[in-house]
């Protein structure tokens, strides 16, 4: 049974005996290893950490079970965030498991459906902001300064990244050390912050006998990092990091710069490559942000960096279900209707092989 994050990696966790043990199974997700892109781009070992296996389907279940635990421990009766979709999906959830109050800020019609489907399901408030997500997470910050017992869980709340950190920990395990390089697509910058001190944690304590160089990835279309400036109208199709303005941003820089790494962009017809070569070449079907980090590698590889001799991990943060209509973009064989009769669909095949 997986004991879930708070309980494998307690004592690395800012826990007391006051912390109450919740868990709805989030962590011990996969490190699969890549049957064809691996090859396909001459990298020496390629691993692909399947956050979408969480139990929300992304890996913000991870911070969101050590927020969500420590505001029961404070007394909060309520969960805030602003979200574009799957932080709010996570609060939600766990803001259900807790009996808390969930109160999600998110930006109007652009996060994705599974979910939106997921915060109403959970009866998480949806209010939907007419704005971006930047302005979502400044209204978010602001309710929480002034209103009594609303526990902010973005990833400006330290358990957040407390929790996440986790990941890294696993990655470690797993392979045995650190990975040459840790491909990880970046919005608001709290996952590469958590990675980057899970990664040190573990080699200060001689867990790991390296450090990985942390190689960040945004979409071109909301890339401030990598612009050096504050984008004021981010747009991408991979809504969950159409970020302009990234709330750990000084501490992203600092992991790509402390690990000798980068932070890159990719445009949204990179995205949406890799975003149809992980189904098709190794039967991992995320949704667009996180084809982000493989898009990065892509490029990179294709640019004439040698991964011969890498051990290369790409973060999956997020799955594909989460934005089944984003699927619509995938040059794939539509659906065919036949009638419901054994020749009509023999035929069928058998005329559409290698079509
Ligand atoms: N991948 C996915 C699937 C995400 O949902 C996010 C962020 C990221 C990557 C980027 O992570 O923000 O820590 O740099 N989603 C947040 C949200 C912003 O509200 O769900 P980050």
């Amino acid at each position: 049974m997986n004991p879930g994050a708070l309980v494998r990696y307690a004592d690395r966790l800012p826990i007391t005996e006051a912390t109450p043990a919740l868990t709805i199974g989030e962590g011990g997700t996969p490190l699969v290893r890549s049957r064809n892109l691996e090859g396909g781009f001459g990298i020496g070992a390629l691993y692909f950490k399947l956050e979408g296996c969480n139990p929300t389907g992304s890996f913000k279940d991870r911070g969101m079970v050590v927020a969500v635990a420590k505001a029961m421990e404070d007394g909060m009766s309520r969960l805030l965030c602003a979200s574009t979709g799957n932080t709010s999906a996570s609060a939600a959830a766990y803001g259900a498991a807790a009996g808390l109050e969930t109160v999600v800020l998110v930006p109007e019609g652009s996060i994705a459906p599974g979910k939106m489907s997921q915060a109403v399901a959970y009866g998480a408030r949806v209010v939907t902001i007419q704005g971006n997500f930047d302005d979502a997470l400044r209204i978010a910050r602001e309710l929480a300064d002034y209103a009594e017992r609303f526990a902010l869980v973005n990833s400006v709340n330290p358990h957040r990244i407390a929790g996440q950190k986790t990941a890294a920990f696993e990655i470690v395990d797993d392979l045995g050390d650190a990975p040459d390089c840790l491909f990880i697509p970046v919005g608001n910058a709290g996952n590469i912050t958590a990675y980057w001190a899970g990664f040190r944690e573990y080699a200060q304590d001689g867990e790991a006998t390296r450090l990985p160089r942390m190689m960040g990835v945004q979409a071109a279309g909301a890339a401030p990092i990598v612009n050096g400036a504050p984008v004021p109208n981010p747009e991408t199709v991979a809504s969950a990091i159409r970020i302009g303005n990234p709330a750990n941003w000084a501490r992203a820089v600092a992991a790509r710069d402390e690990s000798g790494g980068a932070i890159d962009a990719v445009s949204d017809d990179e995205i949406l490559e890799a975003y149809g070569l992980l189904p098709a070449a190794e039967g991992i079907f995320c949704e667009p942000a996180s084809a982000a980090a493989v898009a990065g590698l892509i490029k990179r590889a294709r640019a004439g960096e040698d991964f011969s001799g890498s051990c290369v991990v790409c973060v999956i943060t997020g799955a594909g279900l989460k934005d089944a209509p984003a699927a619509e973009r995938l040059a794939v064989r539509p659906p065919e209707s036949v009638p419901p009769d054994v020749e009509a669909v023999a035929r069928l095949i058998e005329r559409g092989q290698g079509a």
